[in-house]
């Protein structure tokens, strides 16, 4: 991946040439052995004025093989790693460049918030003035009523997730803050102050997915495998769901990926998953079966996720620290998690012992969710 932050003079096929020649080097591979490409990007038409962007990111890569946009909001990438996957898997390719871009900086803070509402139904939701900091203050706001908790409950998830990006390199923000930093911050939408939120970022990420034979044909080391994949769908506007503090499109992405993998919440050892708000980990918590429903509000708070707890989560800095550029996250949560895994991130010392990590990537409000699984290769 790129670093993620404001580089708003970037393009996103210059962000994602970047992530892809990265991916090369890092798999001591060239342009010439891919033979599909996915490329996640969510908002480019609204940003840059940019469609038909499949062909245009391979091309920025040095690829003229087959390649697809594919847009699934925050889950964007998350999906091309799926389908990168699913291609490798069934035969189809031997290597696949997947990842994706967003550039966000070079619109105001109020035009890219109208740019991300697009995720939400735009007849019901966005033109009754819902945003996203709106749509997740609305579920916070109902997991308090149904479930307690409360703001400094959340507030111990941002501080965690600062903490964790303090070293990264590549995070949009690297310093600590506090829980009284939090609490008193400006307010977004109640409950939510700036910290308790995913910020606006510009960013690429990329990997290079390959099939075992490939890998020994070219005398390949992967240190590291997709061994599951799922992602799950749920009514798309928040009025038209069972529970607004339920996330099963996350749910079902997680029984698929685990069934795939042969593995359950138990196994899991570290995890990024989607904070776009803080509420959004609390969620994700409940819905991959790591917590009980209701009981992951006091997680980080309890030091539980901390990198020193019993299950790390978010060791990136996940999207409230290192950055949200929409298209990119899901492919930047795999190529963190390989970094974790393998022993080459800055966090990875503090879990050398984890071998089984998940992504969990969002779209919207949730009404899509992939949810990957990587191990290391024994
Ligand atoms: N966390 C921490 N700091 C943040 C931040 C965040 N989320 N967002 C902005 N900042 C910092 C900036 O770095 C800047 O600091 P500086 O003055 O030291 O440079 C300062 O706060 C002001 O930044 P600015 O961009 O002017 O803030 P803003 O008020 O216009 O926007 C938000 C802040 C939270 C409203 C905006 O980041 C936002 O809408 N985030 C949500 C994005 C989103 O919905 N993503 C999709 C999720 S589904």
């Amino acid at each position: 991946m790129t670093a993620f932050g404001k580089s708003p003079e970037r393009t996103a096929r210059e962000l994602f040439a970047e992530a892809a020649g990265k991916a090369y080097d890092d798999a001591g591979l060239s342009p010439g052995a891919v033979e599909e490409v996915f490329y996640g990007n969510f908002m480019g038409q609204h940003a840059e004025q940019q469609g038909h962007s499949g062909p245009l990111a391979a091309d920025s890569a040095g690829v003229t093989a087959p390649a697809t946009r594919i847009e699934s909001a925050c889950a964007s990438s998350g999906a091309a790693v799926r389908l990168g996957v699913e291609r490798v898997r069934n035969g189809a390719a031997d290597c696949v460049l997947v990842g994706g871009a967003e550039r966000m900086t070079n619109l105001s803070t109020a035009e890219g918030t109208a740019g991300l509402a697009s995720a939400a139904d735009a007849l019901w939701e966005t033109k009754a003035g819902v945003t996203f900091p709106g749509a997740y203050s609305l579920m916070a706001n109902r997991y308090f009523h149904e479930h307690g908790g409360g703001r400094e409950d959340l507030a111990a998830i941002a501080v965690k997730n600062h903490r964790h990006a303090t070293e990264n390199p590549l995070a949009q923000f690297q310093r600590e803050i506090t829980v009284e930093d939090v609490l008193t911050a400006p307010t977004v939408c109640s409950p939510f102050g700036l910290y308790d939120c995913s910020p606006m970022s510009d960013g690429g990420s990329a990997a290079l997915l390959v099939s075992e034979e490939f890998a020994e044909e070219r005398g390949l080391d992967p240190e590291v495998a997709v061994t599951g994949t799922g992602q799950g769908g749920d009514r798309m506007a928040l009025h038209d769901r069972v529970s607004m503090t339920r996330t099963p499109a996350a749910e079902r992405a997680a029984a698929a990926a685990y069934d795939d993998a042969g593995v359950g919440p138990d196994d899991i050892d570290i995890a990024e998953v989607h904070d776009c708000f803080t509420v959004a980990e609390v969620l994700a918590l409940e819905a991959l079966g790591f917590y009980e429903t209701g009981e992951a509000i006091s997680a980080a708070a309890d030091g539980e996720t901390d990198i020193e707890g019993d299950r790390p989560v978010n060791l990136s800095g996940g999207l409230k620290a290192k950055g949200h550029p929409v298209g990119a996250t899901g492919g930047a949560q795999v190529s963190e998690m390989t970094k974790l895994l393998r022993g080459d991130h800055v966090n990875s010392d503090a879990v050398s012992d984890a071998e089984v990590g998940l992504t969990h990537n969002a779209g919207g409000t949730v009404a899509s969710c992939v949810v990957n699984v990587l191990e290391v290769v024994a």
